[in-house]
């Protein structure tokens, strides 16, 4: 190629890069720590989950006959066709913490306020997206794990009011977990999913490019010292990205994705776990009526997290985090750890002393496993609300940040708590289970 043609080839590569970035941007939003690379991250992370994806289809076999020899098959079989698996899975499970504290960081910097709500909007359907996405390849190795985590799953669908057994047949195609069911999620895993996808994210970044870049600080509010989007940002875009690849490359050879023994529709395994990413809420299914613990909490954290941007005065000064002081720090810090520290003692007091996990009454009174937690954990919110803004003078800003890092810290106590402290039985394996 003449000189003529490489400045060609250089300036289309500049021109793209410009199209899905602004062409300048303003320095201050340059800095690492306002977004941590995560939403750059996040989208490294998909492109590697449709790379290997689509290699992973060569091998795949989408029946129960085919699904499960395929998966060893790449292992044993095809060239490097355990590595783009393992690639495949531990992509999946890292998008689903690096786009979690990608949507801390975009709330907790205060940059979901006007010109950024739809945006956040946009990013909830996306987060729901990437769970999705995690479970319905779940399913695809058919193995034992694959199997009765989909059982569960779907069970769990089954307790959403009205609509609830309807969807589970739907998902399932029939009343148990099988041909159709692999058929249905193998669909939306491969073309359902990935569509929706390109088109949120195509829209997402369009939207991060028409406020002009990340959210700048709000008490900095003067014209912009602005520089070239390339090179400045682009090389630091592609450090984070390749440095990520590189780690997950790495840990593939290393870590083997899980695959268990065939799937065995008649023997299920104890105990019988959901995903990872499900258990927080199967270990509120211990505590709570099934119809609370599956749609009303989920329904009204969902509701929270949508009105949030619209809410006067709740959202946190843009561009520095908690809202910029050292009392909102102190603050987010201590109902963390406050707030994981009461949801163990609350699992421990519920198991050891109400004896109800497990019982059939406890778990179908209404009352006493719904409406009276639920209405506890309002009041205390609400009182715990109050006080942090009349007594502590804390701004509405950072009394409603308190409740989100409360909400997080509850979700991960929880998760924790699934993965790693429940037996047979799904008893609490520290008491012996
Ligand atoms: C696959 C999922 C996602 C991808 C690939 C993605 C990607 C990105 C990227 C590249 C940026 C600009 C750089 C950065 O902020 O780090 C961004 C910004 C943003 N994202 Fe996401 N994101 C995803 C999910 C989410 C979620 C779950 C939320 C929140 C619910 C969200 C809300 C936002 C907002 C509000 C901005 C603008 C931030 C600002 O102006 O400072 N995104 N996203």
């Amino acid at each position: 190629m003449d000189n003529q043609g490489k400045k060609r080839g250089r300036k289309s590569i500049t021109d793209f890069l410009v199209h899905i970035h602004p062409p300048t941007l303003p320095e201050e939003t340059l800095r690492f720590s306002l977004s941590w690379g995560l939403g750059g991250m996040s989208a490294t992370l998909v492109f590697l989950l449709f790379a290997t994806g689509i290699l992973q289809l060569l091998t795949y076999e989408p029946s129960i006959d085919g699904a499960y020899e395929s998966v060893r098959a790449m292992y044993s079989q095809v060239p490097f066709g355990g590595w783009i698996r393992n690639i495949h899975h531990w992509s999946a499970n890292l998008l689903v913490i690096v786009v979690s504290l990608h949507l801390l960081r975009v709330f907790l910097t205060g940059a979901i306020g006007p010109g950024r709500r739809l945006n956040w909007i946009i990013g909830l359907v996306l987060f729901d997206l990437v769970l999705f996405a995690n479970f319905s390849g779940y399913l695809l190795p058919w193995d034992q794990l694959a199997y009765w985590a989909v059982t569960i799953c779907t069970s769990m669908m089954a307790y959403l009011p009205g609509i609830g057994p309807w969807l589970s047949e739907i998902f399932r195609g029939g009343t148990v977990v099988g041909q159709s069911t692999l058929a249905n999620f193998y669909g939306l895993h491969i073309a359902g999913i990935p569509g929706a996808f390109v088109l949120l994210m195509v829209w997402h970044f369009w939207l991060v490019r028409r406020s002009g870049g990340l959210v700048r600080l709000q008490r900095d509010e003067g014209p912009a010292e602005r520089v070239p989007t390339v090179p400045n940002l682009i090389v630091r875009e592609a450090a984070v990205g390749l440095s990520l690849i590189a780690v997950v490359l790495i840990v593939s050879i290393f870590w083997n994705a899980p695959l268990q023994e065939l799937a065995n529709p008649g023997m299920s395994p104890n105990p019988a776990k959901a995903p990872w990413y499900f258990l927080g809420f199967q270990e509120l299914l211990l505590h709570m009526h099934p119809v609370f613990a599956i749609c009303v909490v989920p329904v009204i954290i969902s509701g929270l997290l949508l009105f949030l941007p619209f809410w006067p005065g709740a959202v946190l000064p843009g561009g520095e985090w908690f809202g910029g002081g050292k009392r909102g720090k102190i603050l987010a810090i201590w109902t963390y750890v406050a707030g994981s520290l009461f949801t163990v003692l609350l699992v421990i007091l519920d198991e050891k002393l109400l004896r109800s996990v497990g019982s059939k009454t406890g778990t179908a009174d209404v009352f006493t496993r719904g409406y009276f937690p639920l209405i506890c954990f309002t009041a205390g919110s609400v009182a715990g609300y109050l006080l942090l803004v009349r007594q502590y003078r804390f701004s509405r800003g950072e009394a409603v940040m308190a409740g989100m890092v409360l909400g997080w810290a509850v979700l991960v106590a929880l998760t924790v708590i699934g993965i790693w402290f429940r037996g047979p039985g799904m008893q609490l394996i520290w008491f012996g289970g």
